[in-house]
Parts: C-alpha cells; sequence; structure tokens
C-alpha cells in the first residue's frame, strides 16, 4: 500500500518561503488618533515585527450607517504599512455586527438554547443560519475588496474572528429551525428514513413531514441523541458554509489570496479539517495561561504550572492545527496577563519567550502577538499588550526584542516537522461523547490528551491524522482512541496500513446514526479484532478497575466486557490469532491482541497506559527517550528544539552527543530552551 495518503494536505510551504519574517502584532489603528499611527508602525518595525492583523472588529467605523461607508482611514493605515514594508493580515470585520444593522434587523442576532435572544452590546451576536446576515456579509465584504482588496500591503486575510467563541456556535433561532429542516430534507430526503435513522419510534417521537421538525432545546428530559448529533452537524456545516461565502468572494477578486481563520483551543463546535478544506491555512489563538486557569482541574498540577501554562496543551493544538492541512501560525499570542480567566496571573518574560519557541519549534508561519497597546477602555482594558497604555514597554516588548534577535541567528527556513505517531483525531466523534457521555467526567479530549502527554513525555512527536487517516504518512504507531464513529474510509485505511495500531477503548462503537452496532463494536471491527463487546460501565472517580498482576495499572471511569470471539485453535497463525494479554480483577480481557492490532477496553489510567505504550513503542521501533522532569523536546528534519517546564535545570549532555548547539547551552534552566542540529 502507498504509504502517503496526504493528498488533501496542502503545504502552502509558508514557513518555507517567509524565511524569517516569523512575529508580528495585533492592532487596532481604529482605537487610536491618527497622530500615533507614524509612531506606533516605527515602533513595530523597530521591534522586528513583520507582521501585523487589522480590521476584525472595525464594521462601525467603516460603516457607520447603512451605506456611509468611511474607507479614508483603512486606506492610509495600509499605505504606511506598505511603505514600511509590513505584511497586513486583514480579518473581516464580520464578528460585531453594527448597532444600526442589528436595529434595522434584530432577525440577525443568535438565540441561545433557553430562547433567549443574544442581545447586542458585546461581540458575537450573529446567527451562523441568518440568511439577512450572510447577505449583509457579502455586501460589505463585496465593497471592502472592491476598496482595498488589491492593496498591496495586504498578504493575508483572516474570515471574522474565533467562531464559536463565547458559545455561539449552535443557535436556536427561527432561521437555524428553517435551516435545519432544509438540511434534514437534503440529507434524508424521505421523512420514514429519518425516523428510522433517529429511532423516533422510541417514545412515539415519529414525525410526518419535516416541517415539525423542531430544534433540540427545550425539551423535557434529553432530546434524541440522533436529533442532537444532526443538529451539532448541521450547526458545524453553517459556520463551514459562512466561513465559505468569504472565501468564495475573497478568491473571486483575488485568486491566490492566502486566507486563514483564527481558531481556539477547547473549541470542538464546529469541523475544524471540513472548514480547512477551504482556507490555505490554520491559524490560532494561544493563551496558555488563560487555558490553564479555566481546563486544568486537578489543583496541584495548576499550581506547579501556575506562571507557565500547561506543559503540553499548546503543543497538543500546535500539532493539531498544523495537521489541519499542512501549515500553521498563531495568530494572537498572550502576551501578558489577560481578563477573561478564573485568575489572571502575569507570565514571566523568560515564560513568554519559551512559549514563542515552543510554537516555531512546531512549525508556526509566524507568531503575532495579542495586542500592540493596552486598551484603557471597554471590555478588555486589563489585558495587557507590549506597550502599557501610557506607551511604555512592557516585559513582553523586551522578549520580543530578544526573539526577534535570536531568529536571526537561528535560521528557522525550512521546518519540516517530524512525527513518528500519528493521533486519530474526530470532531463527531467529540460531540458522541458529549452527547450521550454515559458518566460524569468522560471527555474524548481528556483521553486523547493523556496518549498525547505520555508521548510528549518521551520525546516522541505527534501528528494528528484526519478521521479517513487522508493525511496518514509512514507513521510509526497508530492510537485510535474514543473515535466512537469511524468513517468508512478510515475503516479501510485501517485494514490496509502496515504499522501497529493501538484501539480503543470507546472506538467503533456508535454507527453513522447514533446507534450501536450489535456487540457495541462496528463488524468490521469486530473481525478485525476478534472481539465482541458484551456492556460496558461507567465509574465514579474513588473507583477503579485493577488490572490483574499489574502493580498500580487500573482502568478509570470507562470500562467494557469484552468476549474473545476467535478462541485460539491450532489452525490459526500465530501472527493473527487473538491474544489475551492482559486481564482485568474479575477475570475479564482488558487488552487483547491480534496482529499488529491491540485492543484496551476502558479508559487507561498512567501506569495501564504507560505499560501499553511503551510495548508498542517497542513493536514499532521507537526508542523513548529519557528526558528529564518538566522538559520536552520537538524535532523538525534540521533541528531539536529542548524546552523546560520545570523548575529545576537540568543537563542535557546524555540527550545531545556531539550534536552542534544553534542556542543555548547543554544545561537548560527553568524556563530555557536549547536548540541543537538534529540529534
Ligand atoms: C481572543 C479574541 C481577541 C481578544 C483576546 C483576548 O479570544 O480573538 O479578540 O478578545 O481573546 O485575550
Amino acid at each position: 500500500m502507498e504509504t502517503t495518503k496526504n493528498n488533501d494536505l496542502k503545504n502552502n510551504g509558508l514557513n518555507n518561503d517567509l524565511n524569517n519574517d516569523l512575529l508580528g502584532v495585533c492592532y487596532y489603528p481604529e482605537h487610536w488618533s491618527v497622530e500615533k499611527w507614524l509612531a506606533d508602525v516605527k515602533i513595530m518595525k523597530d521591534l522586528g515585527l513583520e507582521w501585523v492583523r487589522i480590521g476584525e472588529f472595525a464594521w462601525s467605523r467603516l460603516e457607520r450607517k447603512r451605506n456611509d461607508f468611511n474607507i479614508k482611514w483603512l486606506r492610509e493605515i495600509l499605505d504606511l504599512f506598505h511603505e514600511k514594508n509590513m505584511k497586513v493580515i486583514f480579518g473581516t470585520p464580520t464578528a460585531t455586527p453594527p448597532k444600526w444593522l442589528i436595529d434595522q434587523h434584530p432577525d440577525i442576532l443568535s438565540v441561545d438554547q433557553w430562547g433567549q435572544v443574544r442581545q447586542f452590546g458585546s461581540r458575537r451576536h450573529y446567527c451562523f443560519s441568518s440568511l439577512r446576515y450572510r447577505e449583509e456579509v457579502k455586501r460589505l465584504l463585496s465593497f471592502l475588496l472592491k476598496e482595498i482588496g488589491s492593496h498591496p500591503a495586504i498578504k493575508m486575510w483572516q474570515t471574522d474572528n474565533e467562531y464559536g467563541c463565547h458559545d455561539t456556535t449552535l443557535s436556536y433561532s427561527s432561521d437555524a429551525k428553517k435551516g435545519f429542516r432544509k438540511w434534514l430534507k437534503e440529507k434524508y430526503r424521505e421523512i420514514h428514513r429519518l425516523n428510522e435513522a433517529w429511532g423516533n419510534v422510541f417514545w412515539s417521537m415519529e414525525y410526518h413531514d419535516f416541517d415539525e421538525i423542531e430544534l433540540p432545546n427545550l425539551t423535557v428530559t434529553e432530546a434524541n441523541p440522533a436529533h442532537q448529533l444532526d443538529f451539532q452537524r448541521f450547526s458545524s456545516d453553517q459556520v463551514i458554509s459562512f466561513n465559505k461565502i468569504q472565501v468564495d468572494l475573497i478568491r473571486e477578486h483575488q485568486s491566490e489570496a492566502k486566507i486563514t481563520h483564527n481558531f481556539m483551543g477547547f473549541s470542538f463546535d464546529f469541523n475544524h479539517f471540513k472548514i480547512c478544506k477551504d482556507l490555505s491555512l490554520a491559524s490560532w489563538d494561544s493563551y496558555p495561561l488563560g487555558y490553564l486557569q479555566n481546563f486544568v482541574e486537578d489543583a496541584k498540577h495548576k499550581k506547579k504550572y501556575l506562571r507557565k501554562g500547561e506543559p503540553d496543551f499548546q503543543a497538543f493544538y500546535h500539532d493539531l492545527y498544523r495537521n489541519l492541512n499542512g501549515d500553521f501560525a498563531i495568530m494572537e499570542h498572550q502576551p501578558g496577563a489577560v481578563n477573561w480567566a478564573k485568575y489572571n496571573l502575569s507570565p514571566t518574560g523568560k515564560t513568554l519567550r519559551l512559549w514563542v519557541w515552543e510554537a516555531l519549534a512546531h512549525g508556526a508561519s509566524f507568531v503575532n502577538f495579542f495586542r500592540f497597546r493596552q486598551v484603557p477602555f471597554g471590555q478588555e482594558q486589563m489585558h495587557e499588550g507590549l506597550l502599557f497604555s501610557n506607551n511604555e514597554p512592557n516585559k513582553s516588548y523586551h522578549v520580543v526584542q530578544e526573539v526577534a534577535a535570536e531568529i536571526k541567528k537561528v535560521n528557522l527556513a525550512k521546518r519540516e516537522h517530524l512525527a513518528e505517531v500519528g493521533i486519530v483525531f474526530d470532531y463527531e466523534s467529540h460531540w458522541i461523547w458529549k452527547i450521550q457521555p454515559q458518566g460524569e467526567n468522560l471527555n474524548y479530549f481528556d483521553l486523547l490528551f493523556s496518549w498525547y502527554q505520555a508521548l510528549r513525555k518521551k520525546g516522541i512527536n505527534v501528528d494528528f491524522i484526519h478521521p479517513d487517516f487522508s493525511n496518514y504518512r509512514d507513521h510509526k504507531l497508530l492510537i485510535v482512541s474514543g473515535l466512537t464513529r469511524i468513517d468508512p474510509r478510515g475503516l479501510e485505511v485501517l485494514n490496509e496500513l502496515a504499522c501497529p495500531v493501538i484501539i480503543g477503548p470507546r472506538t467503533g462503537n456508535k454507527t453513522e446514526n447514533f446507534q450501536i452496532p450489535p456487540n457495541l463494536l462496528l463488524e468490521e471491527l469486530q473481525s478485525l479484532l476478534g472481539i465482541r463487546i458484551q456492556g460496558v460501565e461507567t465509574l465514579p472517580p474513588e473507583e477503579e478497575v485493577s488490572i490483574l498482576r499489574e502493580e498500580n495499572a487500573a482502568f478509570t471511569r470507562w470500562r467494557e466486557f469484552i468476549k474473545v470471539s476467535e478462541p485460539e485453535t491450532p489452525n490459526v497463525p500465530e501472527a493473527s490469532a487473538v491474544k489475551i494479554s492482559l486481564k482485568t480483577f474479575d477475570d475479564y480481557p482488558a487488552f487483547v491482541e491480534k496482529g499488529r492490532f491491540g485492543y484496551l477496553a476502558g479508559i487507561p489510567n498512567a501506569a495501564l497506559l504507560e505499560k501499553i505504550l511503551l510495548k508498542y513503542l517497542e513493536k514499532s521501533n521507537l526508542t523513548p527517550l529519557p528526558l528529564p522532569d518538566g522538559v520536552r523536546l520537538v524535532k523538525d528534519k534540521e533541528r531539536s528544539y529542548f524546552t523546560n517546564y520545570g523548575n529545576k535545570t537540568q543537563n542535557l549532555r546524555h540527550l545531545l552527543g556531539s550534536a552542534k548547539i544553534l542556542l543555548g547551552s547543554e544545561e537548560v534552566s527553568e524556563s530555557e530552551i536549547t536548540i541543537v542540529e538534529t540529534i
């Protein structure tokens, strides 16, 4: 079988052609007097910033009333950036429809799951399904493209801003209802098909016409999961088609335009793989301390990384977003304390430098800091920038200066990431876990993150693989965990490829229509693995299912009762025989192997995950590296980057051998980085 299956993978080669133009900033000219602009651009240039993103919230200044446009200021600032040779990313200002527009068409507003209209007064208040809003977006964007579309300063477009932020992917408006009914009609064509697919005979939920179908909110108890899943799919498709309107208009104007969207961490409500088919590259907004505060629950862990951020979160998203379509960038990077987390700590300058290098090490085409200057008014007045609002430099200013100089020293052209292991990631599986978790604390992200973290601690680099496996290259090991719904193409590839694969738990246990297959496992997987699943149970946090004769190893939260369906017989060749390698204390198979596949029948705790991973790394001829505590390693074809998130200086001599040091030293102290020629 051919090993390169990445036909869809568009490598824009951004990080190769742009050489060392790697730093930039987000700037809001509309917040500052024109007199400040020239001096601001000079500061940016002196700092070594090459990119600047503008525009994404400026609608009210670009169109004061319907068709009363004011584009003069925008031209002036674009000219200024062009004169100074800075590359502009223009963000289309559609995340903030202005008041006059909402007053004329209040039906643009989105509606939350409780049926309340989400009012004007902040941002992202529009509903993706509003056809009216789509027309308004076309009108504004067509005008902007005509006026500034060919401006030589603009090197990239960003559509809107952070789709889904503030829980805005799903809207329960009447436009959404109309759109959903149409979407269902196109999908099922006849109502009896939908009734069957959703299993509507259950609780007498059968419909006679698509126009009877409501949105799955405000029901007495949980709505039909298949109904919810289709609504989630529809809502995701609405984001994608809304985005496509903008992409098509921009491309009509400039067929070669580079177009991105700025994604977020912990944002799974729409399918990022699908939307990226329309974009040139992915970008994302990285706020390591904010994410630590809002998403880490373990108090000890949180305290340990209070001012550094979780050492593997950012890396997880760098790897995920790089794999959406081949290139990625950091559109916004935390520069100091933010305003929106549970607690807003201030990173040290050293830490900020570490984060920037982490992003570059993962192949980021550029890193933009959010924002240039702290703004003294509005919701984000407490959010720091490179400059304080009185124009004095904040500590991040000095970091940018330092990193800009280092980038010149370590030539970063040609960063081709090297990953040996693939983890399959699927947005639909995430939705299925969320819709019917079957217990508290069950979360698809957590499961994948535990694999990712264990690999990263061993110095093994990871790619995230599309659910249809289309970007599978010659990875030496694949992890297919929690993939409740398997794409049929994914199943085919799984059969064909040659590397070892760890499958399960909770993999292939739902059909396309959110039903359970016979034996709780897709037929194809039953024969591939030689097992059946007879039942599952979920566990409270204080309960574990221990593994027989393996100290500390156990299942937590979720376990499956497996039966081997192909008993070992003398006629079955050794390589394809089913083998029970681990059992639970109550004598059920816990880990079953057949040929190159291993199936894990529960969510592993750290000790069990470690045991299985080590076995499969060996099977894949991969050597885990003895990285000191807190140290992580990222590799590209030319360089190895060691980062230290721990609080002790660590010596890397045993890992570096004779590799030439490009930055830092063999001793890597807290929050430091050492770059060497690849080891
Ligand atoms: C991002 C957003 C920015 C700004 C920033 C503050 O989520 O895109 O506009 O709000 O957060 O940290």
